[in-house]
């Protein structure tokens, strides 16, 4: 089936972005030459439902060398890299993506890649899953199961596979170590501000951020705002999360408080709804508004619209909301990931683990899939502990090896 992208052109911009990527990511290399040895994917087919940027499409080149059929597609109408899209068509992938989809070519695109009736499939979201239990229940004829990269997706799963609907496994990659612990927190921290100052090009230091969820990831755009020089207000729900959040050093407060003081907002909890009318109304002139969450729900853009008497796009991924009494509020990529829509996503080091635990995740689905529960799984510690020494390794670091006495001193009675 013929591939579905914006302009096929671009393929060498978007093969330079893929070959600067594998020079930062050696564990997937590591797993990408085992894979080709072993021919580990052949005669399956794999679609890769995660945002379509240079990370992503070397992950899905890594399976191809596995011997697999890959079929890429994005996870958010914005977040899709039209040059890399077209490089990976030109390597013989099949793509269904381009940017700025409406939200009835993203379903579109999803509906291509499902009639490939995949046997893996990797998704960031869930919307991939959420279409396998809905309108293309056909698709799964051939399916093992899958994996989940984002927070927000593994709640969707939980929630499906709680009320005994999920029906076949997945795996929640983000759940493990060598996901949340770099990915959501340190791979989010870098590249929302990477997002945030390249769309506004403006000073992060003395400004007042407010972050919104104090989660893996609110920790991570925390910790940097902190060290760009921010004034950092935290709003937090979980009495453990906030307790946390001021042993760090920030102060925690009410958005409807935060509203009045921030500069930049940032949400990043998974919720919907978390900057609303009453906050707008309150805010100071020139806020500027972002959402690192999955979906674009956490900052209610309607409310906003319809409180303001006009809008318009000043700069390219930001759009000005005028209000009554001559405010303006400034929204970074339509409260869609700011890090993907107005930036490249988290640093290749850091996906490096993310995509090899991906890699792994699809490679376990394989071997174990039949005989896994039609439920949310997490990898073996094992597979978590390997990649971490692989990419020890590759950054030249050693470990030390406890010794048969001091194995016995912490694990066996004494
Ligand atoms: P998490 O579950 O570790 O943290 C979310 C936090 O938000 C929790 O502490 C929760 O108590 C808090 N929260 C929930 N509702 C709230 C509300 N209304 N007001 C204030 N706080 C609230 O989740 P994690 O891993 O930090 O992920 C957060 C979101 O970011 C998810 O949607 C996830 O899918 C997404 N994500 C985005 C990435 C990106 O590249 N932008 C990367 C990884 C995850």
């Amino acid at each position: 089936m013929q591939s579905l992208i914006r302009d096929i052109s671009l393929a060498s911009e978007g093969r330079k972005k893929i070959d600067w990527v594998a020079n930062f990511m050696p564990t997937l290399n590591t797993l990408g030459d085992r894979f080709e040895k072993e021919q580990t994917f052949k005669g399956q087919t794999i679609v890769v439902s995660v945002h379509l940027e240079a990370k992503t499409a070397y992950l899905s080149t890594v399976l191809k060398r596995g011997g697999a059929d890959v079929i890429v597609t994005g996870s958010n109408p914005l977040s899709t890299q039209d040059d890399v899209a077209a490089g990976l068509v030109d390597m013989g992938l099949t793509v269904y993506a381009w940017y700025n989809c409406t939200d009835e070519e993203y379903t579109m695109f999803l509906n291509k890649a499902l009639d490939h009736k995949p046997h893996i499939i990797i998704d960031d979201g869930g919307d991939l899953v959420s279409l396998l239990h809905t309108t293309r229940t056909d698709a799964k004829e051939r399916l093992l199961g899958g994996s989940e990269e984002t927070t927000t997706g593994v709640h969707r799963l939980k929630a499906l596979a709680e009320a005994e609907q999920l029906t076949f496994p997945m795996i929640a990659v983000n759940d493990s170590n060598c996901k949340y612990l770099f990915d959501n927190r340190y791979g989010t921290g870098q590249s929302v501000w990477d997002g945030i100052m390249r769309t506004t090009n403006l000073t992060v230091t003395g400004k007042n951020v407010v972050v919104a969820g104090y989660g893996w990831c609110g920790k991570g755009v925390a910790l940097r705002a902190k060290g760009l020089g921010a004034h950092v207000y935290v709003t937090e729900v979980d009495p453990i999360k906030a307790i946390e959040a001021v042993f760090d050093g920030f102060k925690v407060l009410p958005m409807v408080e935060a509203a009045k003081i921030g500069d930049i907002f940032c949400t990043v909890t998974g919720c919907k709804d978390v900057i609303t009318e009453e906050h707008y109304a309150v805010m100071k002139d020139r806020a500027v508004l972002c959402n690192a969450g999955h979906f674009d729900c956490e900052v209610n853009v309607k409310d906003l619209e319809a409180m303001a008497v006009s809008h318009e796009r000043v700069r390219q991924n930001i759009e000005a909301y005028h209000m009554q009494d001559g405010r303006q509020l400034y929204v970074l990529a339509e409260g869609r990931l700011v890090n993907l829509a107005a930036g490249d996503g988290h640093p290749a080091e850091i996906m490096d683990l993310s995509f090899a635990m991906q890699a792994l995740a699809a490679e376990y689905i394989l071997h174990h899939g039949a005989d896994m529960s039609d439920d949310v799984h997490v990898l073996p510690y094992e597979v978590d502990a390997e990649i971490a020494k692989l990419k020890l390794q590759s950054m030249g670091y050693d470990l030390d090896t406890l010794t048969q006495e001091q194995y016995d001193y912490l694990y066996t009675v004494n």
